[in-house]
């Protein structure tokens, strides 16, 4: 039994995207913002809040269609993917959520790549804008950690268990 083809190709789509969106996010905290730069931090909001629609529709999808069922795997393995899955997803939805508050919190205008302004949500002010931009660094890079130990348990089961783990997630 396979995952079903939108949660296949939602979970492949979204691998780059947050890997790609944690860089760019860890580059531009290291960098002075000048006028030549300034848009990146736009753009970082735009492809962000992109991904965090991407990842409500996989929440709402998930919510809506059961997984198919492990087999060989003993229940403790079971528990450990599905308490390590859930992490993922509080983390996948809690990271962007953070980025938006935080923006916010700055009381300058959000929007999509210039085509609609998103509402500022949450309270404005430099304590609330140092604390959420805080939390939304510390969950990225939990996110990052534990998607590589969900990565390295993938790899481990499809190659060294030879279950075909992978097959029930790959396109
Ligand atoms: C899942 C999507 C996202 C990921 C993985 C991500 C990741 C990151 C990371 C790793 C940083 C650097 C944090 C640090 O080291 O202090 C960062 C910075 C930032 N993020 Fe995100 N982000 C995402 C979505 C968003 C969203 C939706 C917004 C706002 C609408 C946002 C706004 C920002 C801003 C403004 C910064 C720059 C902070 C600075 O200048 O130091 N991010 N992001
Ligand atoms: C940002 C990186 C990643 C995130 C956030 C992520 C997230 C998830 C989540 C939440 C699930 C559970 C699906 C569900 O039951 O609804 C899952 C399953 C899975 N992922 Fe990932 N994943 C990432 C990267 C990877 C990579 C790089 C691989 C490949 C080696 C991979 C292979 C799998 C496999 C094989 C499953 C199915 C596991 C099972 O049937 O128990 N994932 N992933």
């Amino acid at each position: 039994m396979r995952y079903s083809g939108p949660t296949r190709l939602l979970h492949w789509l979204l691998v780059p995207l947050l890997w790609g969106l944690f860089g760019f996010g860890k580059y531009l905290g290291n960098i002075e913002p000048s006028v030549s730069n300034v848009h990146l931090w736009g753009w970082h909001k735009s492809v962000g809040l992109s991904v965090f629609a991407l990842i409500f529709i996989r929440v709402v999808w998930r919510l809506t269609h059961k997984p198919p069922e492990h087999v060989g795997v003993s229940p403790l393995q079971h528990h450990a993917a599905q308490t390590v899955h859930l992490l993922l997803y509080v983390l996948m939805v809690l990271t962007p959520l953070f980025g938006w508050i935080a923006s916010s919190a700055t009381g300058l205008p959000i929007s999509i790549f210039g085509l609609v302004n998103v509402p500022l949500i949450g309270p404005e002010g430099e304590a609330a804008e140092r604390l959420f931009f805080q939390l939304h660094g510390l969950s990225a890079t939990a996110l990052i950690i534990l998607s590589i130990g969900h990565l390295a348990a993938a790899l481990f089961h499809h190659f060294w268990r030879r279950n075909g783990l992978l097959g029930r997630m790959w396109l």
